[in-house]
């Protein structure tokens, strides 16, 4: 299986801030426990690279990747220490370029049609559609393909278990990402039942709108 057949398997990717490395372990688990086993650690916060590696080495059932990554220097970094994707807010051609020459996958923020004609020339067909809800959401993203049917995208920002459907029930979204199912209040309280409880009713709405 590919790594995009899989993100799309799976249908979630989590958008996580952490602001202590040793919450990365236990989060990790609490996703995996609820079905999730994809998530991204944003590049938002000191501890992000620590955290990312100690996934990969403890946890090798999730697979890890990097999220608001704006320059080569942090995709590097994140690859490094174990990410095995690379999410950006926004389309940077230095790092596609290097996350494709590296065998990485990697998904840029577009959400006009010219970032998307980039996107393409730069060998992608899987978008990050963000801030989702901004842009004109579902909306949107069925209006973008039309033109550009080959495209899937990963609409995320304003993403929950509300309109969840709406997204998923989309053939041209590959999956939705989001931090709801990951709260920072959630993390800092180790809650971590309330992640697998949550994590596991997005999948729960992902599984029955596909089926
Ligand atoms: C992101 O970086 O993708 C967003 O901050 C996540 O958006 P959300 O917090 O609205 O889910």
């Amino acid at each position: 299986m590919t790594f995009f057949e899989k993100v799309y398997n799976t249908g979630i990717v989590p958008v996580v801030v952490l602001n202590n490395a040793d919450d990365a372990v236990p989060l990790a688990k609490a996703l995996l426990k609820g079905g999730i086993d994809f998530m991204e650690i944003t590049f938002r916060t000191e501890c992000a690279a620590e955290s990312i590696a100690v996934i990969a080495k403890e946890v090798p059932e999730m697979t890890v990747g990097a999220g608001t990554v704006i320059s080569v220097e942090q995709a590097a970094l994140a690859v490094k220490n174990g990410a095995k994707f690379i999410v950006s807010p926004g389309l940077d051609d230095g790092v596609v370029i290097w996350a494709k020459g590296n065998n990485i996958p990697v998904i840029p923020g577009c959400v006009t049609p010219s970032e998307i004609i980039k996107a393409i020339s730069l060998g992608l067909n899987v978008v990050k559609f963000f801030p989702a809800d901004v842009f004109g959401g579902i909306k949107a993203i069925k209006a973008l393909s039309a033109p550009f049917g080959q495209v899937k995208f990963l609409p995320t920002g304003g993403v929950s278990e509300a309109n969840l459907k709406d997204f998923i029930s989309n053939k041209s979204v590959a999956a939705i990402g989001g931090s709801w199912v990951c709260k920072k209040d959630d993390i800092a309280n180790h809650d971590w039942d309330k992640i697998t409880a949550l994590s596991a009713e997005a999948v729960k709405i992902i599984k029955e709108t596909r089926s």
